[in-house]
This record gives structure tokens, sequence and C-alpha cells, in this order.
């Protein structure tokens, strides 16, 4: 059989052989989530496993997304950047913010990184939680930036009053609403308080990447008020359209000014801008799918309480599941059942992040993870009854 040996796959690759930490060689390229979970992952993937790993959307793309699709593929051949205006204008409608303060790329890791780049520098740190999601603490290593990482409260949000005491050079505190891996949530007046605290010329960069599976309120109201902070949406999670690329970022346009300088700008797939206009338009959506999420998410953690295993209550389509072991144990004993679960946090070693799939998905996950945690598998032992705690919230400071 033939190798891939496209650019893409090349990348990936080299991409696996590099230690978590960016080298220098590194540079400027970005990281995204799932190259961090495909790191993880094991070689070759069967055909009918369950790819619980990368917090994806089974869902794809809504109906009326699909449609604008197929009705705009016959014009594949033109660059028809009006569709990119049109959406600029539909999401400043949507958030009553003016178009100069939209930007509109493939995806929203991008914008995080050029962000990060702008803003952090070897004189101005960046500050994250954690456990937190790293790709902004890469893009900070690429530039030399010092990255601070704080631990979250007792209760999983973003410890504010410790960032800003953890660094007063900080360039840009990364604050992501509700917290990956956590899928906790951090309070508005949390966010007011580290903008209006933070050092003079840092901003707060808050990704709202999953925001609609939850209940937090968005920050857009600070950027309208003309705050420090740019906030970043992805059309990946609830809108299923991770593979069709397209994200946004909402700022002064000052600040987009200065992440612009890194990069952005190029032509946007016609493709993604029609779906995601179609999907903002399509009536009920966002409530329908975060309802689909949240009721497979409560069996499941339902499930989890019955059978005495602990977890984080989270409010997105993930969660963090104690595996009372070096998690790494489980994920490649929950491999060898097809049985993909995601990555762990150096923070957490006995947690591993679970992407809340489809219902039978999930059924699949509760029977294999049994299984390994009983020690019904031949590669794990049982977790001893002991270090069992029955459904409680993880508690780590
Ligand atoms: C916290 C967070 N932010 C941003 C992204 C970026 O997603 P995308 O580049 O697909 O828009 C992800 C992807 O998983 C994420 O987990």
């Amino acid at each position: 059989m033939a190798r891939d040996r496209s650019p893409a796959s090349t990348s990936r690759r080299s991409f696996l052989s590099l230690s978590a930490a960016a080298s220098a060689a590194m540079a400027l390229r970005i990281v995204t989530e799932p190259m961090l979970a495909r790191a993880a992952r094991h070689k070759p993937l069967p055909q009918d496993g369950v790819m619980i790993d990368s917090n994806e959307n089974p869902l794809g793309p809504c109906s009326s997304a699909r449609e604008a699709i197929a009705a705009i593929t016959p014009q594949g051949g033109r660059y028809l950047d009006g569709l990119t205006d049109d959406l600029v204008k539909q999401i400043g409608q949507m958030e009553d913010v003016k178009p100069d303060y939209i930007a509109v790329q493939a995806g929203s890791t991008e914008l995080l990184h050029h962000t990060v780049c702008a803003f952090t520098s070897p004189q101005r740190s960046y500050v994250t939680a954690d456990p937190g999601f790293e790709g902004g603490t890469f893009a900070a290593k690429a530039i030399g930036a010092r990255v601070v990482k704080v631990p979250l409260t007792k209760s999983h949000a973003h410890d504010v009053k410790a960032m800003l005491a953890a660094a007063t050079d900080a360039g840009l505190f990364y604050v992501c609403l509700p917290n990956n891996p956590t899928g906790t949530l951090t309070s508005q007046s949390d966010i007011e308080y580290l903008v209006e605290n933070k050092p003079k010329g840092s901003i707060v960069l808050v990704d709202e990447a999953y925001i609609h599976f939850s209940d937090a309120t968005s920050v857009v109201d600070l950027v309208k008020a003309g705050k420090d902070l740019i906030l970043l949406r992805t059309f990946s999670k609830l809108y299923g359209m991770a593979g069709l690329r397209c994200g946004f970022a909402l700022g002064r346009p000052d600040l987009l000014e200065k992440m612009y300088a890194y990069g952005g700008g190029n032509f946007m797939p016609i493709t993604a801008m029609v779906a995601a206009s179609a999907s903002l338009k399509h009536a009920g959506l966002v409530p329908e799918r975060k309802k689909i999420n949240a009721d497979i998410r409560e069996e499941v953690f339902q499930w989890l309480d019955r059978n005495g295993y602990s977890y984080v209550r989270s409010q997105t389509n993930f969660f963090m599941l104690d595996t009372k072991r070096p998690a790494k144990e489980v994920i490649d004993a929950m491999a060898a059942q097809k049985v993909f679960i995601g990555r762990v946090w150096p923070a957490w070693p006995t947690y591993a992040r679970i992407t809340v799939g489809t219902r039978p998905e999930m059924e699949q996950f509760q029977a294999a993870f049994k299984k390994v945690m009983t020690g019904a598998t031949a590669s794990l032992g049982p977790v001893s009854p002991g270090k069992r705690r029955l459904g409680e919230l993880a508690i780590r400071s």
C-alpha cells in the first residue's frame, strides 16, 4: 500500500516526535486539540473504534449547513469573498458588535495562537490555568514567553487572584470558559476582576469554544464595553464543523490589529462560510444540541455514580474521569477494547478526559470501562474498592 507522503501527514508525524516543550525549531507552528489527541492515540486505529478523545461532535453539521454546502459546491472554482463579509455581518448583528470588531478564520486555534504571539514575549508572560487547554502554551513557548500555570480553585474555576499574583509581568491571561479539560465554569465577576486588575498593556483572552453546551454567560459585553479582552468562538464544537473549519474572534479593532500582525486574512473556504452562516440561522439548533449532549452526559454521570466511579461534573461535551491509577494505563486498556478515550494532563495524572459521544458510543464506553476497572481484561488488575469514592465532585486545589 502506498505510504502517505503528503505534507500534512509528514507534519503530523514530525509533531508526534516532538517533546511536550515546543522547540525553537517549531517556531510559529500551531498546535491544535486534534494534534494533541492524536499524539496520544494508538496506531493503527480500527475502523470500528469508538473515538471519544478529541471533543468532536459526532452529529456533524446541521441539516441546513449540509444543504448550504451542497448548494455552493458548484461554485467551488470561485473566490467568493462576499461570503465572508456576509458571515461577519451576520455575527455582528447577532452579537451587536461592529464588523471591525470581528475576525473570522479557519477555526479558532489560529486566532488563539496569533493572539498569544501578539501579546506575549520574552518580557511578557503567558498565564493559564492548570489543567488547561495547551494550544496557547505552545504558542507562548514558541515566542519565548514564560508560561505560568496556575492551579484551578477547589471548584475548578480559574483562580483569577492567584493568576494575577503569579505574574506581574503578564502579557496575556488565558481563560477557557468552560475550561478544557474540566468542563467547569469561571464566574463573570471573576473574569471582570481579572480584566480590571491585570497589569497595564496585558489582555485577557476568553476562549468560549464550548460555551454553547453550558449555562455560562458570554463575556461579549466586556468586548462591547471596549475592555482589553479578546473573545474566541468556534463552529467546531456544538455546530459540528471541526472538519469544515470556521472560528472567530471578537475584540477592539486595535487589539485585533496586533493579532493580524501574526497571520490571518487568508481566503476562507466557501463551504465553511455558508455552513457557518446556515448554522447560525438554523432555528433552535443551539438548545436542541445542548440538550442532546446534556442528556447523554447525565446518563453517563448517573451510570458512573451507580458504579462508584468519580469524575468532575462538567457542563460540556467532555469530562474528567478519575481512573485511580496512572490514567495512561486505563487509556491503553480501553484502546485494547477499541474505545479511544482522551488524554491525561500532568497536573491530574489519574484522570482521563472523555468526550461525550452518541448514546451507543457511550454504552460501549461504559461496558469497556467497567471491564477495565474490574480487572476483567488481561491488561489491568481491578482498582481496590477503598480507593473508589461514590460519584463525588473531584476536588483538587
Ligand atoms: C479550548 C479550545 N479552544 C479552541 C479550540 C479550537 O478549535 P478549532 O480550531 O477547531 O476552532 C479547541 C479545540 O478543541 C479547544 O478545545
